[in-house]
């Protein structure tokens, strides 16, 4: 029985078992579930909120902050913060400030540098798994834990300024917030407790971070605002936080919790989703050989945008956020003026399902084909609106460029016969993947 009849065939009174029906159902298979739902029930009220599965009224839900915000997730994100954060709020105070700011810090002329970074640590990362399968008598390595975590891991050291912490423990840390803020719907308390110890946690390593920062620059020049001036702090992202003041007038001061707040946010952001998407980026290449002869190919030359179209077109295939949801705080009548037109109230949960919107057949042309080269518009893995990814220009060279490196080595690919095979290992995101560890050197 197709989804909607099975769904409706439950009373209404029902709920826990529409509820378990519909989860099944998007955990069995969310494609079809979700092609259905765009076909037959496109703005679907469940007991757990109104789904959105069509690209204008997904792009209608994101982009009108002042009707639907955050608040579905921003309390929870910013008791594991311990502070306020751009992804936590809706309004002038804090989004756009805050926003603001971190474009600033994150700006577009990173992307070479860090392309070039992330080069040089995914082939350490590469040249490091494969001697250590051989020394061990091993054949293949785990592609998540000796390659895209520490790599993203190390980026986050270098790029972003987490310094002296331990990559397992950045990796690990920002797991459990992430877990407990965008992944935890029933909001079970273990999983909730965990993530706002692990947010407390990393709060106080990066105070430790600044502290040691600000210190040994004051200490050397002591006539200094070391906070503001200090001339030597690295040129990572929160060497420019300490270096950057603010116009008077201009919002909170961006003292050091600020920062805090933003640079462990940042790592929120970030660490799980760059770990996840250079998995399965590869993994969806893997399972089109055609595609992944073609990408290989383009991964040998000078000009890397039409291999970076393969990586997010891979993605739009299985994004880190397939949906997002934002709480509906004033009444708005959705796609109106169309047969699907609804009128949400407030206190309405709204899912804005960007991977249905990237499929939607009535926008996106042939969307179930690899087309390499569609335009980014409907592209959703980076998010849309009011609240898309502040650290897009960075996450577009980590991401591309960790895949990038792997597809240079012939011997490393994914298992043949297993490159569906992710291990989630009973967690949201992806722990093992294993590949081959064929040829060691670098190129
Ligand atoms: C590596 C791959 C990345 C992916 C797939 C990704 C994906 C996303 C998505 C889908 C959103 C929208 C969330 C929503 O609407 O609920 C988002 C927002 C955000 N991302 Fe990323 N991101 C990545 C990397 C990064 C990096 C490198 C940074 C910072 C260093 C970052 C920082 C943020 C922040 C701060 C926001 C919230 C922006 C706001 O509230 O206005 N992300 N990201």
């Amino acid at each position: 029985m197709e989804f909607l009849a099975a769904y409706d065939a439950i009373p209404q009174t029902d709920a826990a078992r529409r509820v378990a029906l519909l989860r099944q159902h998007m955990k069995d298979d969310g494609p079809v579930l979700l092609r259905e739902l765009r076909a037959d029930r496109p703005v679907f009220a469940t007991p757990v909120g109104v789904f959105v599965t069509r690209m204008p009224d997904v792009v209608e839900v994101l982009s009108t902050p002042d009707v639907f915000t955050v608040g579905v997730y921003g309390p929870v994100l910013e008791e594991a913060l311990h502070g306020p954060f751009m992804l936590a709020r809706d309004g002038a105070d804090v989004h756009w400030h805050d926003r603001a700011h971190a474009q600033l810090m994150l700006p577009a002329e990173d992307v070479l540098p860090v392309r070039r970074l992330t080069g040089r640590l995914a082939d350490d990362a590469l040249d490091r798994a494969i001697a250590t399968a051989r020394a061990a008598g091993r054949t293949t390595f785990d592609y998540v834990q000796e390659y895209a975590a520490p790599v993203a891991a190390r980026v986050a050291r270098e790029y972003l300024g987490f310094t002296d912490v331990a990559e397992e423990t950045l990796h690990t840390l920002s797991q459990r917030v992430q877990r407990a803020v965008f992944v935890n719907p029933d909001r079970d308390p273990e999983v909730h407790a965990a993530g706002v110890a692990a947010g407390k946690e990393l709060h106080d390593l990066v105070a430790g971070v600044i502290r040691r920062r600000v210190v040994g620059a004051s200490s050397r020049d002591t006539a200094r605002d070391a906070a503001h001036t200090a001339p030597d702090v690295p040129d990572d992202v929160l060497g420019r936080m300490l270096r950057t003041a603010l116009p008077p007038g201009t919002g909170r001061p961006l003292d050091e919790e600020r920062i805090n707040h933003q640079l462990v946010g940042f790592l929120i952001g970030y660490q799980q989703n760059a770990t996840q998407c250079a998995a399965t980026a590869l993994k969806e290449l893997a399972t089109r050989p055609e595609e992944l002869a073609r990408a290989e190919r383009l991964a040998a030359e000078d000009d890397t945008a039409p291999f970076d179209g393969y990586v997010w077109e891979a993605l739009r295939f299985h994004p880190f956020v397939p949906t997002t949801p934002r709480l509906c705080v004033r009444e708005h009548v959705l796609a109106a003026g169309t047969p699907r037109e609804t009128r949400l109230t407030p206190g309405t949960v709204v899912h804005a399902h960007m991977a249905s919107a990237m499929f939607d057949e009535t926008v996106v042309e042939d969307p179930y084909a690899f087309r390499p080269d569609r335009t980014p518009v409907h592209n959703m893995v980076l998010g849309h609106g009011a609240h898309d990814c502040v650290g897009k220009y960075p996450a577009r060279a980590i991401v591309c460029e960790m895949v990038r490196r792997v597809l240079l080595r012939p011997g490393v690919r994914p298992l043949p016969g297993s490159e569906r095979a992710l291990d989630y290992a009973g967690m949201p995101y992806p722990q093992h993947y294993t590949v081959t560890a064929g040829t060691g050197a670098s190129p």
